[in-house]
């Protein structure tokens, strides 16, 4: 069938199309329907089957007669590890760590935090959550100690499971007292921890709440798969909002099973027993759903990659990775491409690696720039694919299914809808803009399984956040358009979101943490472009009056507290200080104003501006730190 045969079939019949689907799953009670709309524009998928995704991810392919397959592969250049673990292993392992939380009270419903870095135990540790009917919130390595605070807080844990240390190339980043740190400053604390020591760095225990992971599950009776309800939230995954509290997108499980194993085949052109490697982390939406579960459902290979595109040791990398496992598509972030490209300009590390089983790229974070993509695509001989998607929707939006059809590439586009994705473009009153005109994206509701159904203890903030601002349609916060075609061009947000090298950041977040500085009056942080990262945020300081401080020694102090509070993946390390920021009259701060500014785009100052002389002032200001750049 082709691209347009499998839409419109899904088109004219969403329910049929999905009951389909679900034939990939193998459920304790298959669903008696896919789509439960009772409650809309809160909609749930296969909500009466009961099922268990560690099951599926695990079990039944030892079951099938799997069991030597390869599950997972370790790769590890920072700590110079290499090993492989069968599905047979997978199971043994998972079911002992889960048994141990058991026996110390785990259940089905409890939260369990995850914070770990690119270890094949973090994978391990969500698959026993799984296997219980836990619900896990993994927290990426790089926030600081108050992100992972606010976290505990809004998630509650029972347990929290966490390493010693993470490496990153010039560092080891101290899980431990971070850890600690967090629990120290959050209000809820959990009952328990357990902690995967490394042999990088080996943690203290507190005693009595500390356990370290191997001792833990010493004698314990390993864990059976728990049946749980389809639509029972599997995790929590933390994500940027506008403010500095984030918002937790839940994944059901039925749902996250049918979709990703659907993906598997329809987009990534993945079958059983392939190498599908993601080089992203657990931490964010790609590392949950490929890494962690979309290979492991589908009966195929994943690959935990401890490193970087660059720097460990060098930017072949990559290629050794894909010649080494036989790679068969690669998934990772445009930014990583770039950093590579800067390396190696000519590619002249490709050609050391014999890439033959590798058959496609897919590109995803961020805006895949063309430059970069004509680049990946001349250097590696492959299709370069741009697919589009977001935490909140776990799998792609956009996307060139290579398993069904793969379609023409048109550079810039993450070229079309998936079934299940009605994307509309919409002006800003709710009507559907011409072909070629730039609107908010949308997506017609019901969005299809697999998506956030809603927020973790928010629902009102799931309506504020996507569901108000076009009725019967799902806010995507992104822009752009689509063209005569039907393909989608991904051009902006419409929020206070930024993608710094993938990672999505809000600068209402850092806005917070600016303004908590004593010398500080007000600011406004903005996303300024950047050849390697995409984007980096850049925070405009007014100080308060009688502030006698030297303004170097201030911003260092708004880059340090960053750091501290948010994390080292928020690269804040630009700032400058102005004495006024522009407004409008009714007091909007003109942040899209400023970007343009910065990037040495053309703008127009506002109608409504308060004081267009204070756009002159901020030129000049960005100027001295050297923006717009070269
Ligand atoms: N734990 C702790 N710290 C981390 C971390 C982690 N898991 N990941 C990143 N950091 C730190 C980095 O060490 C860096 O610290 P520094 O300011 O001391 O240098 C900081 O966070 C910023 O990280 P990053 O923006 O990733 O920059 P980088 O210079 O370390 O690496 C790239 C640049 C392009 C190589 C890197 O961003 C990359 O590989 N990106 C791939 C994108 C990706 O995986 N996206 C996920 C979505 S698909
Ligand atoms: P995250 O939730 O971290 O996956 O970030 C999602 C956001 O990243 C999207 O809403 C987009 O703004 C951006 N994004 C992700 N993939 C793409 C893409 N292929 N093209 C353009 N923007 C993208």
């Amino acid at each position: 069938m082709s691209y347009a045969e499998v839409y419109d079939s899904w088109k004219s019949d969403p329910e049929g199309f999905w009951m389909k689907a679900a034939q990939g799953i193998s459920w304790f009670k298959p669903p008696s329907k896919a789509l439960f709309d009772e409650n809309a524009p809160i909609y749930e998928w296969f909500a009466d089957a009961e099922v268990n995704t560690c099951y599926n991810a695990v079990d039944r392919h030892v079951e099938a007669g799997n069991g030597m397959r390869t599950a997972i592969i370790y790769d590890s250049p920072v700590t110079h590890t290499k090993h492989s673990i069968s599905y047979a292993e997978l199971q043994t392992r998972v079911a002992s760590l889960a048994g141990a939380l058991r026996a110390k009270g785990v259940e089905k419903g409890d939260r369990v935090l995850i914070y770990m870095p690119m270890v094949p135990e973090a994978i391990e540790a969500m698959l026993a959550c799984a296997r219980l009917g836990a619900i896990h919130s993994v927290v990426f390595g790089g926030f600081a100690a108050n992100e992972l605070a606010v976290r505990i807080d809004d998630a509650k844990p029972k347990a929290i499971i966490a390493a010693s240390c993470g490496i990153e190339p010039n560092r080891v980043i101290h899980y431990k007292p971070l850890l600690d740190g967090a629990i120290d400053l959050a209000g809820h604390k959990p009952d328990f921890c357990v902690i995967f020591q490394r042999e990088q760095e080996v943690a203290h225990l507190q005693e009595g709440r500390d356990f370290s992971w191997h001792a833990f599950q010493y004698g314990v009776e390993p864990a059976e798969c728990v049946p749980v309800a389809g639509n029972h939230p599997s995790y929590i995954l933390y994500t940027s909002g506008t403010t500095g509290q984030p918002k937790g997108v839940i994944r059901h499980t039925a749902g996250q099973l049918v979709a990703l194993d659907w993906t598997m085949g329809a987009i990534y052109d993945i079958n059983p027993g392939d190498v599908f490697w993601a080089a992203s982390d657990v931490g964010w939406v790609v590392g949950h759903s490929y890494i962690a579960y979309g290979q492991l459902i589908h009966g195929a290979t994943t690959i935990v990659f401890e490193g970087k595109p660059v720097g460990t040791p060098d930017a072949g990398t990559f290629w050794r990775v894909i010649e080494e496992y036989g790679v068969k598509a690669l998934f990772t972030a445009p930014t990583a491409f770039r950093a590579i490209k800067r390396e190696d300009p000519k590619g002249e590390l490709i050609k050391k690696y014999d890439l033959s089983k590798f058959k496609t790229l897919f590109l995803a974070g961020e805006r895949a720039d063309p430059d970069t993509i004509v680049w990946a695509q001349s250097k590696l001989g492959v299709p370069v694919i741009d697919h589009w998607w977001q935490t909140e929707t776990g799998w792609a939006i956009a996307a060139n299914p290579m398993g069904i059809e793969p379609l023409p590439v048109k550079l810039g586009s993450p070229s079309v809808p998936m079934p299940g994705y009605d994307v509309h473009i919409l002006d800003e009153g709710g009507h559907e803009v011409k072909t070629g005109e730039m609107g908010a994206i949308v997506i017609k509701l019901p969005l299809p399984p697999g998506t956030l159904p809603n927020l973790w203890n928010a629902q009102e903030r799931y309506h504020c956040a996507y569901l108000n601002t076009f009725p019967g349609y799902y806010e995507t916060g992104d822009a752009g358009y689509k063209d005569e075609d039907g393909y989608l061009y991904i051009m902006a947000r419409t929020d206070d979101v930024i993608n710094v090298a993938g990672h999505r950041l809000s600068t209402g977040a850092m806005e917070e943490v600016l303004a908590s500085h004593n010398d500080i009056a007000e600011c406004a942080v903005i996303g300024v472009a950047d050849a390697l990262k995409g984007q980096l945020p850049l925070g405009l300081l007014c100080l308060n009056a009688g502030c006698e401080r030297d303004d170097a020694d201030i911003i260092k102090d708004v880059i340090k507290l960053v750091r501290n509070k948010i994390g080292p993946v928020a690269a804040f390390k630009l700032a400058v200080v102005v004495d006024r920021l522009p407004k409008t009259r009714s007091g909007k701060i003109l942040r899209a104003t400023m970007v343009k500014i910065a990037n040495g785009e053309d703008y127009k100052a506002p109608a409504t501006i308060d004081d267009p002389a204070i756009l002159d002032e901020i030129t000049t200001a960005l100027a001295a730190i050297g923006y717009p750049g070269s």
